[in-house]
């Protein structure tokens, strides 16, 4: 049994304690939250221990492996001292907003062969990775076309918005990773738009946006187009199309229920999207866990890896940067 500490139980650190703790071939082996009734109430709730200190998770002979699941810019500090521990790493997206910051991360850890997974967990999700099969068994034929819609059912509150980084850091950073991962090739151009017409005043505030769209090239042509927006009213918008000569693949919004109703006064009416990620994602996150341990059991690296986290940060960059100055950026243009 691979024993697993999650460091900080919020949102989605408690949730990954759950699913920890339910895997067959892994044990919850305690977690670590800076605020403490956080703690305190998961650790109660799952019958861990509740260790002292970050330093004391990372020492700790009775840890295997670690999952950081902390608040943003604790994660590249939590990276390096886990690494210099000699403890596996499952860590949350990003790995932090400033790309300097992940390039210096990258180079304190370049020495050390323990084994680093990002937490892109759209890649885990059956859909998503059932359109990569469909492209790599060849049954769309030559792949010229990617489109990613992701939309969040509502904006989040403003005191996420004012720290998040931005739009393209914080959430589009998950397309970016989908796009790379679904076309195959490394993107070489990036050409973004962003606008502020769901909350205007706390975007202008901000400097940031909350509906973007962004079209990324590979050196073949290859394109992709993504779309997001802060707020969806019909709920938790998540597809990935691809096109290419011999056909076309979807991944489709999961329905709640496969049920579809009809009487007198209407026709095929369907329940709505599943509400945000945490329902949406759920296989995805068992999926990821699943993988993370599986990497460790095997002594292989896992499939996404802090590389991945710094390049899907540099197309945020990219993004960043064209749509401040109105034109396609190269990737080459970015750090
Ligand atoms: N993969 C995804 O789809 C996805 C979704 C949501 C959030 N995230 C990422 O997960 C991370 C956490 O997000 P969240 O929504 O759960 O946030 P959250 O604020 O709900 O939880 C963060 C927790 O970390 C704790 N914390 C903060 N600093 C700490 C420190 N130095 N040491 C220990 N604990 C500390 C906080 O007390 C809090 O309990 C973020 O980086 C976010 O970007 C990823």
């Amino acid at each position: 049994m691979l024993r697993i500490a999650v460091l900080g139980v919020g949102r989605i650190g408690r949730m990954h304690a759950e699913n920890i703790a339910q895997h067959p071939r892994a044990t919850l082996a305690g977690i670590y939250d800076a605020h403490p009734p956080a703690a305190h109430s998961v650790s109660e709730l799952l019958n861990v221990t509740n260790f002292e200190s970050s330093e004391a998770v990372f020492s700790s002979a009775e840890v295997d492996a670690v999952l950081i699941a902390t608040s943003t810019p604790t994660h590249a500090d939590y990276i390096e001292m886990a690494i210099a521990g000699g403890k596996p790493v499952l860590c949350e997206k990003p790995i932090d907003l400033s790309l300097e910051r992940v390039n210096a991360c990258a180079s304190k850890i370049a020495d050390s062969n323990v084994p680093i997974m990002l937490g892109f967990v759209r890649r885990f999700d059956i859909g998503h990775r059932g359109v990569r099969k469909a492209i790599e068994e060849g049954k769309i034929g030559d792949l010229h076309q990617v489109v990613i819609t992701s939309r969040d059912p509502d904006i989040a509150p403003d005191s996420y918005i004012e720290v998040s980084g931005g739009i393209f850091r914080d959430m589009t950073i998950h397309d970016f990773d989908m796009a790379r991962f679904i076309l195959g090739e490394d993107i070489t151009t990036v050409s973004a738009t962003g606008s502020r017409l769901v909350s205007p005043a706390l975007m202008e505030r901000c400097d940031d946006y909350d509906t973007v769209s962004a079209v990324l090239t590979t050196a073949s042509g290859k394109q992709c187009i993504i779309n997001n927006s802060r707020r969806a009213v019909y709920g938790y918008d998540q597809r990935v199309e691809a096109l290419g000569s011999l056909g076309m693949a979807i991944s489709e919004n999961r329905p709640m229920n496969h049920t579809r109703l009809y009487n007198a006064g209407f026709t095929d009416q369907a329940a709505p999207l599943l509400n945000f990620f945490i329902d949406r994602y759920d296989t995805a996150f068992a999926a990821e866990i699943d993988a993370f341990v599986d990497s460790i059991e095997r002594g292989i690296a896992p499939e996404v890896g802090f590389e991945d986290g710094r390049q899907a940060l540099i197309l945020a960059e990219a993004a960043i940067r064209s749509a401040k100055e109105s034109r396609t950026v190269n990737i080459s243009e970015i750090g």
